[in-house]
């Protein structure tokens, strides 16, 4: 499975959308079709790079190949990667017309002859950030990108949990490796990743959690989520609130997702031998960090890109997805879908995001739980 997972420069100011779908009948770019029942199914398409999104009607996809699944998509978890694809700031740059969206979930709806993981009816979570396309009612997956939902957990919340929760997993265990009742720092914590860390420090490491937003808000919907502390950047310096926190002890780890200026900030909230995470640069600008600030407390700064796993160490990738899917097994994480827009609201949501007005997830509901497929 080719995965990739957001660049790091990301210049959300600079990107608008139109806030209406265009509805069209037909369909610029053509699919190849197998003989059956349904005539079509909704889409959305990136028709230019840097316009609004069209939500057209397009034939059934081609056949399947026999270790493909189709999916009846009923939600779509918007990840910051589809915006940037769509804008043409993406690392790889696609060829139009194109549907984005890698992060869905569904109802299998056709497996393909050698598909034995999951069968007809099953509810399932399917990733493709290579091939995208799940900006859409239905999806083909390769079978290894597919995997049941735990059966307590809505379609809606299942689209919203892998790629922030893993990423987050990946970042504090295998990275940091966190242990229990380490002081954490993390920031754009009301975001989708991290708010999952804060999920996974507060409520699988028993950490004591520092979460830094934009936004009084913000700070109150976090400590409703279990943040021990908070910090509104806009109005509080975030070293001198860490000091003042920590007793002057500093933070063990430290999961950064904003970049700029940020990440320098937390590097010295690090106390002796800290571990700083460096996973996204929402701010839009990549820092350059003084060796010096790693060196004063014998700390670390350690790079994280979730997505590179899937092709580099596949087994430390399937790992990360496992310890998310155990934890939401045993309800010890709880994702968080803050907004939902229709499939015809994508330009909307794409909006909100870029607008920061999101907290946790924001996920395109494509149809009912209990309705039935399209195909
Ligand atoms: N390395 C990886 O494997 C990996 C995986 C997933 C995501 N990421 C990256 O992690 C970052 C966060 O992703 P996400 O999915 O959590 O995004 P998100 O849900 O959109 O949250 C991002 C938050 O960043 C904060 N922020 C701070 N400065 C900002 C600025 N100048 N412009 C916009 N937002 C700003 C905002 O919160 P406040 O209002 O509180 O400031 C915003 O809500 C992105 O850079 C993404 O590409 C990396």
């Amino acid at each position: 499975m080719a995965f990739r997972t957001p660049p790091e420069v990301l210049l959300r100011q600079c990107l608008r959308y139109r806030s209406v779908s265009k509805i069209i009948t037909k369909p610029s770019h053509s699919v190849s079709q197998v003989p059956c029942a349904a005539a079509s199914y909704k889409t959305a398409v990136c028709v230019k790079i840097g316009a609004p999104l069209e939500v057209q009607h397009l034939p059934r996809p081609r056949k399947l190949n026999a270790r493909e699944v189709l999916i009846s998509t009923h939600a779509l978890g918007i990840n910051f990667a589809d915006i940037l694809t769509c804008k043409g700031q993406y690392q790889d740059r696609r060829k139009t017309p194109f549907t984005p969206g890698g992060e869905i979930s569904g109802k299998v709806v056709e497996v393909g002859a050698e598909v034995s993981k999951v069968k007809i009816g099953d509810r399932v979570i399917a990733l493709d950030f290579a091939k995208s396309g799940g900006a859409s009612e239905v999806f083909v997956a390769p079978a290894e990108a597919v995997f049941p939902v735990p059966e307590h957990l809505s379609l809606v919340d299942a689209a919203a949990t892998v790629v922030s929760y893993s990423t987050a997993m990946m970042a504090l265990s295998r990275k940091a490796k966190l242990k229990q009742r380490e002081r954490v720092l993390i920031t754009a914590a009301a975001g989708a990743t991290g708010l999952a860390a804060v999920d996974i420090a507060r409520n699988l490491f028993d950490c004591e959690v520092i979460a830094v937003c934009g936004g009084v808000d913000k700070c109150n919907f976090l400590k409703e989520r279990g943040a021990n502390y908070t910090i509104d950047y806009t109005k509080e310096n975030i070293r001198e609130r860490v000091k003042e926190i920590t007793k002057g002890r500093g933070v063990d780890v430290v999961m950064d997702q904003v970049g700029g200026d940020t990440l320098l900030d937390c590097i010295k909230s690090l106390g002796f031998e800290g571990r700083a995470l460096t996973v996204g640069y929402a701010a839009g600008s990549i820092p350059n960090i003084p060796a010096n600030q790693l060196l004063l407390k014998s700390s670390s700064l350690i790079g994280v890109f979730w997505g590179s796993y899937a092709l580099s160490n596949p087994a430390a990738f399937m790992e990360s997805i496992t310890q998310v899917f155990e934890a939401l097994s045993q309800k010890k994480i709880h994702p968080y879908v803050g907004n939902t827009f229709k499939l015809e609201q994508i330009n909307e949501a794409f909006q909100f995001i870029l607008d920061r007005k999101s907290v946790g997830k924001v996920v395109i509901k494509i149809r009912e739980e209990d309705h039935p497929a399209v195909l």
